[in-house]
């Protein structure tokens, strides 16, 4: 399927109001997490990476930053060259890490980058970017929704393959949901590929819960921006003054659950229906589990991969799993 294929294919299914409406008809409501990511909400979410309590992506950052050496150099040895394909690319500062890793005779591992994103404007000017900067690397963006199978350029198809997921997406996934999406990565993937992961560790709620509720109201500005959307997109009246943001420690479940709750009585309208809230009530806008590394294991392994590595800073805050996938499927 060409580009601009998937591309409609993702714009179709992307039908604002119907998809905010399927939400919130429910009795517990909800709204589907990808409504977050519009201009304004990945602006939002940028700086949310850069707030002092979200520990997550620094964390991350330092830890690529160390481990990539290991990482690749199990790849520094095959002669046919490795192409590195990133799930959920919405900046290539992560990838840097593992891109900027050389193998022992100094020459660079990675002979091409795959980045797999909805969002196909950051996609297209990220690609830009990297290949201003690595002339040597081919860059072959996909537009897509990587919960869906991808199917990977034939004119890869000869590359040993390094998966890559980071920023603790993979939370926001139920654990069966995220069992599929790895199960469906190695098919995309291939034989005999790796896929490094990264995901936040369950911790203590003190410093989870301000990592999602911020002193500076970033994140619930970022979840308040979910209903700025709907006024826009899906002819609804929302009162942003009526709403209110709260995260919350679900301990059963080992999650973050990011809401927004309604001050008080009202209706109001969205692409032509009404919607009545009770004072209290909420709306479910996103999930946020925090595995134990057991946890992480079992999920992975249930999808047919082998935990080959974990890695974690010394707080013990965040971890990269290295999978290894069968070698022929
Ligand atoms: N993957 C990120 C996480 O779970 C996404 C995220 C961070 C998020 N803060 C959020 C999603 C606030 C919704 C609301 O940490």
């Amino acid at each position: 399927m060409p580009d601009d294929a998937r591309l409609l294919v993702a714009d179709k299914s992307q039908d604002v109001g119907r998809a905010a409406l399927d939400g919130l008809l429910q009795a517990q409501k909800s709204l589907p997490p990808w409504l977050f990511y519009d201009e304004e909400g990945c602006r939002l979410f940028q700086r949310i990476t850069e707030l002092p309590e979200y520990y997550l992506t620094r964390t991350e950052r330092a830890l690529l930053i160390t481990v990539a050496p290991r990482v690749v150099s199990d790849f520094s040895r095959n002669d046919t060259g490795t192409v590195l394909i990133e799930y959920g690319a919405s900046d290539e500062s992560k990838a840097d890490a593992l891109l900027a890793a050389s193998d022992a005779t100094g020459g660079s591992v990675f002979g091409a980058y795959v980045p797999i994103d909805v969002a196909a404007p950051a996609l297209n000017a990220m690609a830009a970017r990297l290949r201003r900067a690595r002339p040597d690397l081919v860059v072959h963006p996909i537009a897509a929704d990587f919960l869906r199978p991808v199917s990977l350029p034939p004119a890869l198809a000869r590359l040993a393959r390094l998966g890559f997921f980071p920023g603790s997406t993979i939370g926001n996934m139920r654990p069966l949901v995220a069992q599929r999406f790895l199960r469906q990565a190695q098919a995309t993937l291939g034989p005999g590929a790796r896929f490094l992961v990264g995901a936040d560790l369950r911790k203590d709620p003190d410093l989870l819960i301000p990592a999602y509720d911020d002193a500076a109201g970033v994140t619930a500005a970022f979840n308040l921006n979910l209903l700025v959307r709907l006024n826009r997109e899906a002819a609804a009246d929302f009162d942003l003054t009526g709403f209110d943001h709260r995260a919350v420690w679900n301990d059963r479940e080992s999650r973050i659950e990011m809401h927004l709750v309604s001050r008080h009585r009202q209706i109001v309208r969205v692409a032509g229906v009404a919607i009545p809230f009770a004072a209290g009530e909420t709306i479910h806008t996103e999930d946020s589990y925090k595995h134990t590394e057991a946890a992480f294991e079992a999920i992975a392994t249930a999808a047919g991969w082998t935990l080959s590595a974990i890695w974690t800073d010394p707080a013990r805050l965040f971890a990269l799993y290295l999978l290894e996938g069968p070698a022929s499927s």
